[in-house]
């Protein structure tokens, strides 16, 4: 961890919970945070949930989550609970609590398995079993749990890496969407074009939160043989804005010209949370293709 002073990391807390600041600037704030972790950190994260922006409340929430640290769990847990907040925002403090993996969180994820909102219900349910899984690893799991895209993931790959077999699996409607998502990780992973297209078929999916993933990986591989899923995603205007989010945070950080061009023709949809995250992956894409060290650099600015 970077040795910084507290006031450092309360100006960038700051930077956060500004609303009139650009979005894109409290997005690199809280990357910024994320990365420097701590008591400090966390605590600025839980304050901006006070904040309008579905899209940058749900960031929070998986913020937290990937930090791995036990001291956010109440805010998640009272995130969670919160009728009043977004379910886009309660799901992503469902998984949050997930990927944090503590076994005293099966009561309260078991509570809210059946959710009415179903993106909480379900994420509750893959939470749970993640919690079963790491608990009671099988042998054969045991080098699975680390992602080698440094995330941690909602659910580990499976242990198949015939493209075919994995596909009928993701696609299974009757199986538990914890199996489903331990074979769309497979296809993450494999990384060639059967695997991608055996994904894009993912869209065809009836959970909304099992499409939202299928984008959200598609961000991680950064794979232009995904675009042409992600595009039609993004343009489809009845589709979920959960999903339509992520397909546009995917093309900011695959970041060709034919994704820049898409984003700009949302910049103004009606959704905020589209609206909003095509304005962040535009800021993702100019990153992507500029010389900078890091993309969430809020600190060096802060300082300077
Ligand atoms: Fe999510
Ligand atoms: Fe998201």
């Amino acid at each position: 961890m970077v040795n910084i002073n507290i006031a450092a990391l309360e100006n960038i807390g700051k930077v956060l919970n500004d609303p009139k600041r650009p979005m894109k600037e409290r997005f690199r704030a809280l990357f910024t945070l994320r990365n420097l972790g701590g008591e400090i950190a966390i605590k600025c994260i839980s304050e901006c949930f006070q904040d309008e922006s579905v899209l940058l409340k749900h960031e929070l929430a998986y913020c937290l989550g990937q930090m791995q640290d036990k001291n956010a769990i109440p805010i998640l847990r009272s995130v969670l609970e919160d009728k009043t907040q977004d379910p886009i925002v309660r799901h992503e403090a469902g998984e949050a609590l997930g990927a944090i993996g503590d076994p005293d969180l099966k009561m309260l994820l078991e509570k809210y398995q059946h959710d009415p909102a179903i993106e909480v219900a379900e994420t509750c349910q893959i939470a749970l079993q993640r919690l079963n899984w790491v608990a009671n690893k099988a042998s054969e799991d045991r080098n699975l749990s680390k992602s080698r895209y440094e995330s941690i993931d909602p659910a580990p790959p499976s242990v198949e890496d015939n493209v075919e077999k994995l596909q009928q699996t993701m696609m299974d409607e009757s199986k538990p969407l914890f199996d489903r998502y331990r074979a769309m990780f497979s296809l993450r992973n494999l990384g060639t074009t059967e695997s991608i297209n055996a994904l894009g078929q993912g869209f065809k999916a009836s959970s909304a939160l099992f499409r939202h993933e299928v984008a959200f990986i598609f961000g991680q591989m950064q794979d232009e043989r995904s675009v042409p899923y992600l595009k039609q995603t993004l343009e489809d205007v009845t589709e979920h804005e959960m999903v339509r989010h992520e397909a546009a945070e995917a093309l900011g950080s695959i970041a060709t010209d034919e994704c820049t061009e898409v984003l700009k023709k949302y910049l103004n949809d009606p959704r905020p949370v589209v609206r909003e995250s095509c304005e962040v992956a535009l800021d993702m894409s100019e990153y992507e293709n500029s010389p900078e060290f890091q993309y969430a650099n809020t600190l060096l600015t802060v300082q300077s």
